[in-house]
């Protein structure tokens, strides 16, 4: 996607693979900044700090810091170290552990002076299949909205939460990416774009839509409810974290209440996710799937940046002020209307068989 006119993605290598480019999300939306990292300890400080955020983009960021191991040391005991590390970096999204055990399934059979070349291969696929199943995630998304536009004869209204746009994944987003592609292709449409306390992801996905020129409307975490039941949301689309094999959805803390108004008020509720958010071990959400719990802190500051351009944390609660940060909540399957995947629009209850060539061997 692009960022002031030029095509901008939110990783890429450098320098055949011995150092990594991200955005720096923490800045944004204030300051688009690049950051080299050139060690995988500095890709498990980016993504432990959400310099590189989404569940997609945290398992891409993870392939090349399995890379940035291997430079360092390509024998089985150092390698298998740093990737227990990287692994564990955030909890919630599957794709962090995911993209770990591939990279480490293709190198551990190889001759340790063959890993780096082998790495750098596997991690470039990696990124590239991320471009590719955003964009197919975008393809049977996209008619969601046309439909929609064809029925009701003026701009769709679609409710999105948290960032799941090209920000959350290496280009075109997850849940934004049907958005940008109905926009694209001329269909009429406007975002309701949550704020998302305490990390303001919301402020990211205004920033995207923004760049691209899609109409948005940034609301107050709370607002959906209101906006749904005066008819002003027709479609609700969110990513995901994780996703049970029988279609429960971990997103950005605050879906849930999303998921229960949109119901209550007879809103289509969508999940875009590529297959690689499924873990498909877990079956229960509510009780299996672990929620990352963030630091106090979070809640007790704003960032902004002040009138002379600079960047400002304020404290807007005593440090001593109780806490509790949930980073993320589990949506129920029944509330769930579609899944939106690389391979089509998918029944919550479907994702086994569509996807059965994936499930792990018993
Ligand atoms: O804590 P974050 O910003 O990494 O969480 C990201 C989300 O929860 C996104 O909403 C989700 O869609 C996953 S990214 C496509």
């Amino acid at each position: 996607m692009k960022v002031y006119g030029e095509p901008t993605r939110s990783i890429r290598s450098l320098d055949n693979g011995t150092a990594v480019e991200i955005v720096d999300q923490t800045l944004l939306p204030y300051r688009f900044e690049k950051r080299v990292l050139g060690d995988w300890r500095d890709c498990v400080e980016a993504i432990r700090t959400m310099r590189v955020r989404g569940a997609p983009l945290i398992g891409i960021t993870g392939a090349w810091a399995v890379v940035l191991a291997v430079k360092e040391n390509p024998e089985n005991d150092a390698l298998l170290k740093a990737a227990e590390v990287i692994a564990n970096a955030r909890p919630t999204a599957v794709n962090l552990s995911w993209a770990v055990r591939r990279m480490m399934s293709t190198l551990l059979p190889r001759d340790p002076a063959l890993r780096f070349e082998a790495a750098v291969k596997t991690a470039e696929a990696m990124t590239q299949e991320d471009v590719m199943t955003c964009r197919a995630i975008g393809e049977a998304g996209m008619t969601l909205i046309s439909d929609l536009y064809a029925r009701l004869r003026r701009p769709v209204n679609v409710l999105t939460h948290c960032n799941a746009g090209w920000l959350a994944t290496v280009d075109y987003g997850t849940a934004l990416s049907p958005i940008y592609m109905a926009f694209e292709q001329g269909t009429p449409l406007h975002v309701w774009v949550d704020e998302t306390r305490p990390r303001n992801q919301g402020l990211l996905t205004a920033w995207e839509l923004g760049q691209h020129g899609v109409p948005y409307t940034l609301v107050a975490d709370n607002a959906g409810g209101q906006l749904m039941q005066q008819c002003d949301v027709d479609l609700v689309i969110v990513g995901a974290d994780r996703i049970t094999r029988r279609g429960d959805v971990a997103n950005k803390i605050g879906t849930y209440l999303k998921a229960l108004a949109a119901v209550d008020n007879e809103v289509p509720f969508y999940v875009a996710a590529p297959s690689s958010t499924i873990d498909w071990t877990l079956n229960d959400g509510k009780r299996e799937i672990p929620i990352e719990n963030r630091a106090a802190s979070e809640l007790l500051v704003v960032n902004g940046v002040g009138s002379d351009g600079e960047t400002r944390t304020v404290q807007i609660a005593a440090p001593e002020v109780a806490v509790a940060n949930p980073a993320f909540d589990v949506t129920h399957n029944r509330f769930v209307t579609g899944i939106i995947t690389e391979r089509g629009i998918v029944k919550p209850t479907d994702l086994t068989a569509v996807f059965a060539d994936l499930l792990p061997k018993a």
